[in-house]
């Protein structure tokens, strides 16, 4: 009789969890599809087919550092020097966060770009960054302009470097939530 009770209730325990595992398969794809229509949404909004890209190296410090996050609109006018821009070289995959430096018109009447690193010596021409013999950057090279930032990552790695007493707080922090999420 005991035993027939056990197998029973294994039993039901092997129906409960696949119905739960169901229902965990089913709010992954629903948080996926979410995801991925934000994404998509972003992209018809902002013009640009990569809306939120992570800078990757100094070269635009201080206004910018490594690991921050920014938000890329691209826009039909045309971008004005001073302005910041992500753009992409052909060939390489890499792109790049520079600031507009000067900008012209091509004789066919294609607005035409110099940029360069707030960080750098020299301009992006001079520093032959562009492609072989490409002498400005065009609208199409040109992931978008910079509209916001978030300058997450990269300053709290400069703070966690020039304030060691910022990481005992941030590691106080990180235990005081696992804590409290585990209590939850
Ligand atoms: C204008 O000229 C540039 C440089 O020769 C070329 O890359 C671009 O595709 C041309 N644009 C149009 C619209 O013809």
């Amino acid at each position: 009789m005991h035993y027939v009770k056990r197998e029973l209730q294994s039993l039901r325990g092997l129906l409960r969890q696949p119905r739960q595992l169901a229902f965990q398969v089913l709010n992954l794809a629903m948080i996926a599809m979410s995801a991925l229509m934000l994404w998509r949404g972003l992209i018809v909004f902002t013009g640009s087919e990569s809306p939120i890209v992570v800078v990757l190296s100094g070269s635009m410090e201080p206004a910018f550092y490594k690991g921050d996050i920014l938000f890329l609109n691209n826009d039909p006018p045309p971008i004005e020097v001073g302005e910041i821009v992500v753009f992409k070289i052909e060939g390489k995959d890499v792109p790049i966060v520079h600031r507009i430096v000067e900008s012209n018109f091509l004789a066919n009447g294609t607005e035409a770009y110099l940029t360069k690193g707030d960080n750098n010596p020299m301009d992006d021409r001079q520093g032959m960054l562009y492609a072989e013999g490409q002498v400005w950057l065009q609208r199409r090279h040109m992931l978008g302009r910079a509209v916001g930032a978030l300058p997450f990552v990269g300053h709290v790695t400069i703070l966690l470097n020039e304030y060691p007493a910022a990481k005992v707080i941030l590691v106080g922090l990180m235990g005081l939530l696992v804590i409290s999420s585990k209590e939850g």
